[in-house]
């Protein structure tokens, strides 16, 4: 028994959509979570499990315990190039993005960013995510590298771009190779995983895309990440380079690139077609409202979306996003959502933001709900974090609790976050007992 510790407090999960399946809601008042070596292996209400773990060492914890969050898209890179003013995508790339994107050759660059990433995505609970590192092989390294020095669940893969920038472009022979070999270097090494990651269908030749479908026909267990119908300039682009393709998801199709473990960012701009067709091949979409509200990309469409039933989840998108907490990024799904007449339950944004996306990334046997057999990742939220939110939250419902955590909360609202059931952030020590 010496390794199992227990955690007191308020817990909230919920695991599987609650527009499908309300009971998904997993609530208790005064709850007790218990963790032998990183894994859930009892949950329930204290009152029921306190017979049984009453000597266990146990933490109280004030707040709410929920899922540590799961950013579905996110661009390490690109932290420092957040609040880049003035374009949208296309010109937003070019004189933000490739530029910066190109420092990565520098594997010190690369490990200083990457360190100062993570941290961040401590900070704001979020304990998974989706990344995109840059076309240096290095740059994957140097993420996967600080990830695993840290416990967490990451998943990346170098960005394939031979026909980006100069500075920036891999070649399809540099792709595939050093492809190939990260895979088999990192891919399920500790909470790792690996996702071929074409940048999107501007930037490679239709050699890379051909390889890109190559790699995961021979290596069906990892994921596939890239961008989708984001902005209406690249959808331009994008039919007047593929004109044989039906739509843009159909010009990914074509290659192989659309199936169970694909991840398509954005998908604002989706003809009725490819979300069939993204419902029938299982794949999903990681919706990133900060981002398309800064960028000027437009609204998410959730009726459509819910229509077709395919997986979503939710994204960052730093550094087009805007915040890195996930629970600003709920809050603005809510507005996104409701901009196009569905407002979207704060449940149903906590589920977005942790089952759903770990759904998506194929890791929700694992993190996102707080189930038994679970790893025991989690964050703890603060509802008097700002006066006004304790204002707002005082004697208030569950529900306009966790709605107001999304409208005015963010970093400041995580007190804790654990990793495995180490504590990995703690606010008011300004670290976490994992700091490295
Ligand atoms: N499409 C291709 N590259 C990018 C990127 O870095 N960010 C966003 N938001 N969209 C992209
Ligand atoms: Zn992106």
């Amino acid at each position: 028994m010496t390794s199992i510790r227990a955690f007191r407090g308020e817990i909230l999960s919920v695991a599987r959509d609650p527009r499908d399946d309300p009971a998904a809601v997993r609530h208790e008042a005064d709850g007790l979570l218990v963790v032998d070596d990183g894994i859930v292996i009892a949950r329930g209400a204290y009152a029921d499990l306190a017979a049984r773990f009453g000597q266990v060492p146990t933490e109280a914890l004030a707040g709410l315990i929920v899922p540590g969050f799961v950013d579905a898209h996110v661009h390490y890179p690109q932290m420092d190039h957040i609040a880049s003013h003035g374009e949208q995508l296309l010109d937003w790339l070019e004189r933000h993005i490739f530029p910066a994107e190109q420092a990565f050759a520098e594997r010190a660059h690369a490990d200083e960013v990457a360190d100062a990433f993570l941290r961040e995505l401590l900070r704001n609970g979020t304990t998974s995510a989706l990344v995109f590192p840059t076309v240096h092989a290095n740059s994957v390294d140097a993420l996967f590298e600080a990830a695993l020095a840290r416990g967490m669940r990451i998943i990346s893969g170098k960005v394939l771009m031979d026909l980006g920038p100069d500075g920036l472009a891999d070649t399809p022979d540099s792709g595939r190779t050093e492809t190939a070999e990260l895979i088999a270097r990192w891919h399920g090494r500790g909470r790792l995983g690996y996702a071929v990651t074409p940048r999107f269908a501007l930037t490679s030749s239709d050699e890379q895309l051909r390889d890109a479908g190559a790699l995961l026909a021979a290596h069906p267990e990892v994921l596939l990440h890239t961008h989708l119908a984001e902005n209406v300039a690249e959808c331009a682009a994008v039919a007047e380079r593929f004109p044989e393709a039906q739509d843009y998801l159909d010009a990914y199709d074509r290659f192989g690139l659309v199936g169970a473990r694909s991840v398509f960012a954005h998908g604002v701009h989706l003809s009725d077609r490819s979300c069939a067709r993204l419902a029938q091949s299982g794949a999903g979409i990681a919706i990133c409202p900060s981002s398309n509200l800064f960028l000027g990309s437009g609204f998410f469409n959730f009726g459509q979306a819910d229509a077709h039933g395919f997986r979503t989840g939710l994204g960052s998108d730093i550094g087009a996003g805007t915040s890195f907490s996930m629970l600003h990024t709920a809050g603005l799904a809510y507005q996104a959502a409701l901009a196009r007449g569905d407002p979207v339950d704060p449940f149903r944004a906590l589920y977005l933001a942790t089952a759903g996306s770990a759904a998506l990334l194929h890791i929700a046997d694992r993190v996102g709900s707080l189930e038994v057999g679970a790893e025991a990742d989690f964050a703890v939220l603060d509802c008097a974090a700002t006066p006004l939110l304790a204002r707002r939250t005082a004697g208030a419902s569950l529900a306009e609790r966790l709605f107001a955590l999304q409208i005015l909360g963010d970093d400041r609202a995580i007190s804790r976050t654990y990793v495995m059931g180490d504590c990995a952030w703690d606010k008011a020590a300004g670290r976490g007992s994992l700091a490295v």
